[in-house]
């Protein structure tokens, strides 16, 4: 399998989780994508008509995106409701928490276009703090979310925490949620976590 691939993306390393913690990391080559939410990357085009990444070319060609439903597919690889639970609560469960971790991230995000691509004075601060009171409405209710078991949920949560930390450094974060914290400290230091740290400076 080879997978459209860029270290600084959240979604891009939740599949990365998935993978290690699937045991299927060794199975997927990694291509690397530039990728931007303004200009064109023709060969991304080609695969992913969104041009967003990550997306993943299977061994029979198909290609998939984005991250929820590739990490979905490695699941099914290794075996089926290993990270996803196949029914019931769990899988509700399991999946709110994905659902809640990827808006946080795509809030973040859209935060992190704004200050990257505008100077100070063009900036909308509107903008800005709009996103960023979703994430923080986010977090406080990913606080109170049981992230025990090892799910695309809890995976998830992770990769969001971990986010926050390489472009927000200065969120401040864990002293609104100690729970998430203290939660966060152990998982952050997983293998799979471990092996898919995001670039330095
Ligand atoms: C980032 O550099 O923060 C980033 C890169 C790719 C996708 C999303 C975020």
């Amino acid at each position: 399998m080879k997978l459209r691939h860029n270290p600084a993306s959240p979604y891009v390393r939740k599949v990365m989780v998935c993978a290690h913690e699937l045991g299927l990391a060794g199975r997927i080559e990694l291509l690397s994508t530039a990728v931007s939410p303004v200009e064109t990357n023709a060969t991304l085009a080609a695969e992913n008509p969104l041009m967003k990444i990550p997306a993943l070319v299977t061994d029979d060609g198909q290609v998939l995106f984005d991250s929820p439903v590739i990490c979905e597919y490695l699941d099914s690889l290794a075996g089926g409701g290993k990270i996803f639970p196949a029914s019931g609560k769990a899988r509700w469960t399991a999946l709110r928490q994905q659902a809640l971790g990827d808006g946080i991230l795509d809030a973040l995000i859209l935060c992190r276009y704004e200050i990257a691509a505008r100077s100070q004075d063009k900036r909308f601060s509107g903008w800005t703090d709009g996103q960023m009171r979703k994430a923080h409405q986010g977090l406080a209710a990913l606080e109170r979310e049981d992230l025990s078991s090892r799910t695309i949920g809890s995976i998830t949560a992770g990769c969001t925490l971990g986010y926050l930390d390489f472009r927000f450094p200065n969120d401040g974060w864990r002293s609104r949620h100690p729970t998430l914290a203290e939660w966060y400290k152990a998982v952050e230091q997983l293998p799979s976590m471990q092996a898919t740290r995001p670039p330095t400076g």
